[in-house]
């Protein structure tokens, strides 16, 4: 019996006065977009699966909940409300030419990976304008944003605003297309800066050759982020028309915003590409404390609803109602806003870690006590907070926001894969991820056949394996030690860490391939990257100065 009162991983019950809050967040939106003249339309929970292709550039496939129905159809949960709504604006209003104006609420389902809090069935609410390309259409989107928080909360938010162009515009002119574009964007949206500078300088492909000064021009993006004066410095980067015509028109657009008094809620990051690649034009998202993501994300989609038939500009947005119902209910002081949180990995990386933030200015005395059993150490002159962590967890508070910043291996960051920002390299940590055995092994991994692999590092060596060596594997989880796997017979290769390699050579064991070089990184909450931009962005370029010195 007490199996049949829990609810499968990532859904959850809501009730009494969360749910009282809830629907009252809801009502106060549904006021802000009828009254802006936004009309209801309700679509199904589930679509043909087509709908969220690939080519739309939506949810990607494994994370959509499919199921086949009684005709063999293939059909999805709806995971985005968008292609719906242009699949609608085509079937019933193929002809219409003026302005169509929707609003939509309901739920939406994503098989997100390892959740960590994060939950599958969410409730989303956002509005879709379709035929206005014109900025004032842009301008409406970031006004409706802004009446709809403000509408359910007094607390501090900021919005973030890009222009998709300024990235494709510098793509074209440096000659980078098709799937290398998509992957650079990938990396550049995830702040990934470290890989996306190996994936330009590795130059993949011969059809990829670039001069070291186009990388240095494409990286430069990563600055390009803060207040209005940024659309200037980003316009003095750009030389090609169409990243010129997308800051003109972000600046065009903040004048308006201006006379509407809301710049100061505006914050500009030409890195924010939007993971969903059919968005076109200025995107934008927002940010409020006590949430590890945004709210509320959105923007202009001019070549979707060309998909379905009808030739039409779009832009339109979404809240995350749980997300924003998240951050209403978080008091204030838990999100200790003036406060920088690190999460460091303790051990030696913690001590190098401590080192360098010293020689910024960044310190904390009773963190350095060897004896201390305390986890938490707080610097409140300096408005900065430690915690000591192991190595997998500190991801897992980096995504969830309780700690802005984290410094973790690569190998820990591969291994968790969270969504969080990895920002530095910091070059020290410096290790080797193997396949290590006894020498005899070596020729199991020459042929396509079973082997048993020990590791504490399942997805690394899974990708390995089956990714790039397309070999069949039996992997065996170890939580440590994991070089007694191949000694006492239990595998007979392991996937780990090589750092001096004396415990391989104590052991008789060696290294038999190389899978990646590693290093410890930091890492940053996107929340945090945006309301505490200036604080952390200022240490990155500080630490940045330090790693050329020395
Ligand atoms: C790591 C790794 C190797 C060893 C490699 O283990 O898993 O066992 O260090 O270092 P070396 O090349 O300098 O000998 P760690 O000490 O973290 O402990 P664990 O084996 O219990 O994970």
């Amino acid at each position: 019996m007490k199996d049949l009162l829990h609810t499968p991983e990532g859904v959850r019950d809501i009730y009494n006065g969360e749910y009282r809050q809830k629907l009252e967040i809801e009502s106060a939106i549904h006021e802000v977009f009828t009254s802006s003249g936004y009309m209801d339309i309700q679509t199904p929970t589930f679509e043909y699966f087509n709908l969220f292709d690939s080519d739309i550039g939506t949810t990607p496939g494994k994370d959509l909940y499919r199921f086949t129905d009684r005709d063999g159809e293939t059909v999805v949960l709806r995971s985005d409300f968008t292609p719906s709504i242009a699949r609608c604006a085509a079937k019933y209003f193929l002809e219409e030419q003026g302005v169509l104006k929707f609003t939509y609420k309901g739920n939406t389902f994503s098989q997100t990976g390892e959740l960590q809090g994060k939950l599958r069935e969410t409730t989303q609410m956002g509005v879709e304008m379709i035929g206005d390309d014109s900025i004032d259409a842009d301008v409406e989107m970031l006004k409706l944003s802004f009446d709809a928080i403000k509408a359910v909360s007094d607390k501090n938010f900021v919005i973030s605003v890009s222009h998709i162009e300024y990235f494709k515009g510098l793509c074209e002119e440096l000659g980078i297309a098709g799937e290398y574009e998509l992957k650079l964007r990938d990396l550049i949206t995830n702040k990934n800066f470290v890989a996306a500078r190996q994936f330009l300088e590795s130059r993949p492909s011969t059809a990829f050759c670039l001069s070291d000064d186009a990388i240095e021009k494409i990286l430069k993006i990563e600055d390009l982020a803060g207040g209005y004066e940024i659309l200037d410095k980003a316009l003095a980067l750009a030389s090609n028309d169409r990243s010129i015509a997308a800051i003109k028109r972000l600046k065009d657009m903040h004048d308006s915003l201006k006379a509407l008094g809301l710049d100061d809620k505006i914050a500009y990051d030409l890195s924010m590409l939007n993971k969903y690649t059919y968005y076109t034009g200025v995107v934008f998202k927002a940010y409020m404390p006590g949430v590890g993501d945004c709210i509320l994300k959105g923007g202009r989609y001019d070549n979707l609803l060309k998909e379905f038939g009808k030739d039409a500009p779009a832009t339109g947005f979404v809240i995350v109602i749980d997300d924003l119902l998240q951050a209403v209910r978080t008091p204030e002081d838990e999100t200790l806003d003036g406060y920088l949180t690190f999460a460091l990995t303790k051990g030696r990386l913690a001590d190098k870690t401590l080192d360098l933030l010293e020689k910024i200015g960044i310190s904390c005395e009773e963190v350095k006590d060897k004896d201390t059993r305390k986890l938490i150490f707080v610097n409140d002159e300096l408005k900065l907070r430690f915690f000591l962590a192991k190595g997998p967890d500190v991801p897992t508070y980096v995504e969830s926001g309780v700690a802005d910043i984290g410094v973790v291996g690569k190998d820990t960051i591969i291994e968790e894969d969270r969504r969080v920002y990895e920002v530095l390299d910091l070059g020290f940590g410096k290790c080797r991820m193997c396949v290590c055995g006894p020498k005899e092994a070596e020729e199991l991994l020459k042929h396509h056949e079973k082997i048993r692999v020990c590791t504490k590092y399942p997805t690394i060596a899974r990708d390995y394996f089956y990714n790039r060596k397309h070999q069949t594997v039996e992997l065996i989880k170890l939580n440590g030690s994991v070089e007694l796997g191949p000694l006492v017979g239990l595998g007979d290769v392991i996937v780990d860490i090589v750092e001096t390699g004396s415990t391989l050579k104590e052991n008789g064991l060696t290294i038999l391939e190389e899978i990646c070089p590693l290093s410890a990184r930091m890492i940053v909450n996107q929340v945090s990257m945006q309301l505490k931009s200036d604080r952390i962005r200022t240490m990155i370029m500080k630490i940045k100065e330090i790693m050329n010195e020395s």
